[in-house]
Parts: structure tokens; C-alpha cells; sequence
């Protein structure tokens, strides 16, 4: 298809388009529809600084239409839309076949993918494991190795004055602790021991990002049909996932068939307590690790980057974070190695710890992990403010934009604030899940919220009690990559100096 010539396809796309724009001028006078922010050919122009283009026409629209000739799109920053469209009128908005399609073949039927009943069970199946003491307590301990594996690394790279890029390692340290809780695989990307681990590791991520390059390719299913470019690679990717996954989980049907004794001290991770409360193929164990390894690996990693980088900005929250640890741990005197503040940490300190809780929610705001969510309409319907979408529309909340717009967070919504979060007493205070929409809202709201802030707190806990951080390049502008999550593109570099007399002690 890449070699059908442009002239062609000019002669043939310009009348449509003029069609196109008739009968939407037509519709403009007929019924009310949103206003037209502009069109996707703006959106690829801008794709680069997508969000903040976004943001640019949110402040000027709340809520806006850009116009494809093959799909209405509408974008949305309004709390009473994201609640119609969320929780009120729920059963109306959902996943799709269009979203389910583009998935499929990376994602399969996992709940990131389907709607109605498929969704239902394993939303209750998830929920009931989430809440879990086993999983809990599993996940903790998980978290605190590896924070203390990163602090190490940080430790050494104080002694001998180096960098560290921040990026880099909060993508490993996220995927070793999701792989742990999720497969009971110790990944260890973080040292690169584990060769086969590694190599999935890479196959996942060039998958996620291959299957979301679909979204701006209109001939993809040709380029599948025909097994060439991109989706040659995806294919090769998802092979290398399958081997590696379908295997673990061989292994652990061998183990569940083990008497009980032997298999004990093993079931503590996703995988193995799906495998004992429910007896599926091995397709549908692949497909739910799967989307909890996605939900579970880059939003992490994401946030913990922006989080320093926004620290390094404003080195007075830095310390006013670190005396809120130091007081909810109780600790009057200098600790000498990461391992030893570790094991001061309970859970109970981590709970008091409302200044940093707050700072997390901030960063969250700010950069939220999935910047723009897409849902799609499945019958005409009518939003709160009176306008118009069709079958088949996509429409979506935009948490990024949201996060800055003055009409949601006031005149200072583009400030890091973190007491914005706290109440009187200094006791953290929660917002709308309609107008902090980072976690979604509605039946359908992040089942990995509460894991997210745990295994975030734990890290930031060890990291800024043990250390203080300064950029290597204060003027260096950070982009982002316009990808599902909102990843810092490339590395970040940061200087790191220990607080006290701490001393490494691997
Ligand atoms: C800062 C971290 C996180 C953020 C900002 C976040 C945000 C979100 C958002 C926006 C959705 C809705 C996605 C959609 O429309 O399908 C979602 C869904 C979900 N998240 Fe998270 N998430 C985070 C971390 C996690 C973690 C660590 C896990 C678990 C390992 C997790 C598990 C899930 C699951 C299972 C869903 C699907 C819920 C459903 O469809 O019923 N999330 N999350």
C-alpha cells in the first residue's frame, strides 16, 4: 500500500473529504454538537506535544470535536461528562469492537481488552485478589527488595560521583517487582541475570508500543494480512511473549498438581491464585497476566520519574517530604545503610505519611500515567450539556489536561503543590474521581490503585529518606513520548547524595 501513488489517493480522498465536511456543516445546523476543536490531521501535526495541544484546546472548549472522516471523536475535560459517560450512563461506553480488535492479538481477552460479562468475572476475580492479605503482603515485601536493590545502585553512583538515569532504572525496577507478583519470576532486570526474562521483557515493550502504533496506521490489517512491516515485527514479539508466559505457566500447572505441602510456600503470586479459584485454558491465564503486567509495569516507572524530576525543581519539598518520613518513622538518630531504614519501615508508618501521599497525588495530577482514554459510544446518546454522540463515536477524558485546567484546580493549577491535597490537620484529603480522573472513575475505576500508591510510597520512602537528588542538566526541557503512558523520552540523568552517614551494604 505504501506505493500507491499520491496522486491517486489525492484524487480520490479530496472529494470524500469535501463530502465529508458538507454533511458535518449540514449536522452543525441541525442538532447540537460540540464545537470543533480541529481536525486528526492537527492531532498528527501536533503529535509530538499531543497533550499539550489537547490541554490548549481543552482551556478553550471544556469539551470539542476534531474531525476523521472515518470516526466522530470527541474530547472531553468536563467533570459532569466524565461522570455521565463513567458511572451514570456506564453500559453505553465501553471498550468496543474497535478497541478490541487493535488489542487482540498483543492483549487477547484480558480486561484491559473486553466489555459486559468477559469483563465482569474477571473484575470480580481481580477485585477478590487485590484485596487479599497473601498478595498484599507478597507484593510488599516484593517492592522493599527491589527499592533497596535501586538504592544501592544509587548509593554507589554517590561514591563515585556519577549519574544515574532515573528512566532506565525505574523501568527495571518496576518490571522486576511486577514479574515477581505477577508470575512468581524473579526477572531481575535490574542486573540482567535472568537472560530469558530479559528478552520477554523487551518483546513486551516493543509489542505495547507496535500494537499502539496501529492506532495511526489505517492499513494495518493488510500489513497482518500480509505479515510485513510492523505488524511482521509485532507478530515476532508476540511469539517470543507466548513462549516465554505459556511456559510459566506449564510449570505452574505442574506445581498446583504437587500435593498440598509441596505447593504451599509457592502460591502467592497472580498467577498461581487465578490458577487455584478458577480452571480455564492456558489462553485465558496469558491473556489476564498479561494486561496486570502492562497495568502493573509503566505506570509505576512513569510516575516515580516525574516525581524526581518535579523534586529536583523544588528541593524545599524534597526535605519537607523527608522530615514527614523521618517523623512517621520515628527516627531520632542516622541510619548507615539502605537496608537498615528498611527494616524500620512498617506498614503503619507508611499510612502516617500524609505529606508524601499528597506529593504522589500532585505528581499524579500533573502526569497522570495514562494522559487520554478513549471510550466508545454503542447506542445515540445525549450528554449533560446537551449535545450530541452517535453510535459508534469515540469519546474521550483527557486526565492530563484535566490536571491543568484553572476551571477544575483554580489559578494556580499548573503549580506543584502538594498541599493542595491536604486538609487543616495535614491529613491527606481525596478529590472527585470525576475531576482527578488519573484512576478512572465508575465501575471500571483502577483495581490497582491502592498496590500503585503502596509500592510507590515504599520506594519513595527508602529513596528520599536515604538520599537527596539534583539534576545534571537544570535546563534541559524533559518531553515526553507520546505513547500510552506518558513516559519521559530518553534518559534522566540525576545526581544523587546520600543524606547522613549512610555507607553501602549490598
Ligand atoms: C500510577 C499508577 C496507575 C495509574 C495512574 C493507573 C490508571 C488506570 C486507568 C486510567 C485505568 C483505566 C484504563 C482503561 O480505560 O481501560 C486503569 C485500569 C486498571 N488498572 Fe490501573 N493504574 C495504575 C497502576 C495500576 C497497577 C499497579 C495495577 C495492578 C497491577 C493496575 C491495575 C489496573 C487494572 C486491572 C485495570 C482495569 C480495570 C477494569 O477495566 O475494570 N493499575 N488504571
Amino acid at each position: 500500500m505504501d506505493l500507491l501513488p499520491v496522486s491517486f489517493l489525492i484524487l480520490i480522498i479530496t472529494p470524500l473529504l469535501l463530502l465529508f465536511f458538507l454533511y458535518i456543516y449540514t449536522q452543525q445546523k441541525k442538532n447540537k454538537y460540540h464545537p470543533i476543536g480541529g481536525t486528526v490531521l492537527n492531532m498528527l501535526i501536533n503529535f509530538k506535544m499531543l497533550h499539550h495541544y489537547m490541554a490548549d484546546l481543552a482551556a478553550k472548549y471544556k469539551t470539542f470535536r476534531m474531525l476523521n472522516p472515518f470516526q466522530g471523536e470527541i474530547y472531553t475535560t468536563d467533570p459532569a461528562i466524565v461522570e455521565y459517560i463513567l458511572k451514570t450512563n456506564f453500559e453505553n461506553y465501553g471498550k468496543g469492537t474497535f478497541t478490541h480488535t487493535l488489542l487482540e492479538d498483543f492483549l487477547g481477552d484480558g480486561i484491559f481488552t473486553v466489555d459486559g460479562h468477559q469483563w465482569r468475572e474477571q473484575r470480580k476475580l481481580a477485585s477478590h485478589e487485590f484485596s487479599t492479605k497473601v498478595l498484599r503482603d507478597f507484593s510488599g515485601l516484593t517492592f522493599r527488595k527491589n527499592a533497596v536493590k535501586v538504592g544501592n545502585i544509587f548509593l554507589e553512583a554517590a561514591n563515585c560521583n556519577q549519574t544515574v538515569d532515573i528512566n532506565d532504572i525505574f523501568m527495571k525496577a518496576t518490571a522486576d517487582s511486577i514479574f515477581k507478583v505477577a508470575f512468581g519470576v524473579e526477572l531481575d532486570n535490574l542486573s540482567g541475570s535472568n537472560k530469558e526474562g530479559v528478552n520477554f521483557s523487551r518483546a513486551f515493550d516493543d509489542s505495547n508500543e507496535l500494537t499502539y502504533r496501529r492506532l495511526v496506521d489505517l492499513f494495518w490489517k493488510i500489513k497482518k494480512y500480509l505479515n510485513i512491516g510492523a505488524e511482521a515485527e509485532l507478530r515476532k514479539n508476540i511469539k517470543v511473549v507466548d513462549a516465554f508466559v505459556y511456559k510459566v505457566i506449564k510449570t505452574k500447572t505442574k506445581q498446583m498438581q504437587k500435593p498440598q505441602d509441596d505447593f504451599l510456600p509457592k502460591k502467592e503470586d497472580i498467577l498461581s491464585r487465578f490458577m487455584q479459584i478458577t480452571d480455564r485454558d492456558p489462553k485465558y491465564f496469558r491473556d489476564i497476566i498479561l494486561n496486570f503486567v502492562l497495568a502493573g509495569k509503566d505506570p509505576i516507572a512513569t510516575t516515580l520519574t516525574w516525581f524526581l524530576y518535579i523534586l529536583c525543581k523544588h528541593p524545599e519539598i524534597q526535605d519537607k517530604i523527608d522530615q514527614d518520613i523521618k517523623e512517621a518513622m520515628n527516627m531520632t538518630e542516622d541510619i548507615t545503610t539502605v537496608t537498615d531504614f528498611e527494616a524500620l519501615l512498617s506498614e503503619d508508618m507508611l499510612e502516617k505519611m500524609h505529606y508524601l501521599h499528597a506529593a504522589l497525588a500532585e505528581i499524579i495530577r500533573l502526569y497522570p500515567a495514562l494522559p487520554l482514554d478513549p471510550k466508545i459510544c454503542f447506542s445515540d446518546d445525549v450528554l449533560p450539556d446537551g449535545c450530541i454522540v452517535k453510535k459508534g463515536d469515540m469519546i474521550a477524558y483527557l486526565p492530563y489536561a484535566m490536571g491543568r485546567m484553572k476551571f477544575i484546580w483554580g489559578e494556580d493549577a499548573l503549580d506543584y503543590k502538594p498541599e493542595r491535597w491536604l486538609d487543616n490537620n495535614g491529613c491527606f484529603r481525596s478529590e472527585s474521581p470525576f475531576k482527578f480522573t488519573a484512576f478512572q472513575a465508575g465501575p471500571r475505576t483502577c483495581l490497582g490503585r491502592e498496590f500503585a500508591y503502596r509500592q510507590m510510597k515504599i520506594f519513595s520512602a527508602i529513596l528520599l529518606g536515604c538520599f537527596t537528588f539534583k539534576l545534571s542538566n537544570e535546563n534541559k526541557v524533559p518531553r515526553y513520548r507520546t505513547t500510552i503512558n506518558i513516559q519521559h523520552d530518553g534518559p534522566l540523568d540525576i545526581y544523587v547524595f546520600p543524606r547522613s552517614g549512610l555507607h553501602h551494604n549490598p
